[in-house]
């Protein structure tokens, strides 16, 4: 007899979940703060400044016509008062920014979705090298005490933000070492209309991952689109 085959659906219950996201004032931190919000999830933004992140909180509910759960903060507070928290900063404050929130970050979960990339002229974008191997594995190295998974990479912040798309239609690579907390992003994944976590590896596959968000801004720029990635057979 084959053996059922295993579905990335058995999945734990993430609803209860408070979510921080560092730098989430961007539009990729600020586009996963209004789905996990509409789905029901406490959101704290974060931010340096603490008035720009309750701007941006202030934004997204005047936007919604409701009263989201949704509220901003600085970085410290949202990474302190959440139980998952993500990381939304650009490459270039990613090390800073998790060493100055090294204690707010233990025994958390940290999903880190920053691609390292570099943008020239006649090349479009490409990976940078990354001396640990990439964002997610430097993430691991400094916060020790974490359990850090990397996901969210390929999701566009523009479809994210835009109130005509209802329905994200994808699916997150989620990639760490720790199966319950892969699990549980999967399943946080999953609380966004349309989209779904795939677990995409150990955390030293996180490379090629981030890298590959050059090739999907490629076939963006060609095609005029938003491209997501599609997981056939599981
Ligand atoms: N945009 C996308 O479609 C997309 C998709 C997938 C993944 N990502 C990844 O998500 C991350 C954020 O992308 P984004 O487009 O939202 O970026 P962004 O707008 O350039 O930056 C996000 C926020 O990070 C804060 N920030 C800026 N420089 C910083 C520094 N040196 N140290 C600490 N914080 C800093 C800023 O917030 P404050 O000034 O309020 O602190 C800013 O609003 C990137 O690493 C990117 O690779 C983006």
């Amino acid at each position: 007899m084959t053996e059922q085959q295993k579905t990335p659906y058995d999945l734990p219950d993430a609803s209860g979940l408070s979510i921080g996201i560092l730098g989430g004032t961007g539009d990729q931190g600020k586009g996963l703060a209004r789905r996990f919000a509409l789905a029901g999830h406490r959101v704290t933004i974060g931010s340096r400044k603490a008035e720009r992140a309750q701007e941006a909180a202030a934004g997204l509910a005047a936007e919604q016509g409701a009263d989201l759960p949704v509220s901003g903060a600085e970085n410290p507070v949202a990474a302190g008062e959440s139980d998952v928290v993500i990381v939304a900063v650009p490459w270039e404050g990613h090390k800073a920014t998790l060493e100055s929130l090294r204690a707010e970050l233990a025994g958390k979960i940290v999903i880190d979705c920053v691609n390292p990339l570099g943008f020239e002229k006649g090349k479009g974008a490409f990976a940078l090298p990354v001396e640990e191997g990439s964002a997610a594995e430097q993430a691991a190295a400094v916060l020790t005490g974490s359990r850090v998974v990397a996901a969210f990479h390929h999701v566009s912040a523009k479809l994210l933000l835009d109130p005509s798309v209802a329905e994200m239609e994808l699916d997150v690579l989620v990639l760490g070492d720790d199966r319950e907390a892969t699990d549980l992003v999967q399943a946080l994944a999953g609380r966004i209309p349309g989209m779904r976590g795939v677990y995409g590896g150990r955390l030293h596959n996180a490379h090629q991952v981030e890298a590959f968000t050059a090739n999907l801004i490629s076939i963006n720029r060609r095609y005029k689109a938003h491209a997501g990635l599609r997981v056939t057979d599981v």
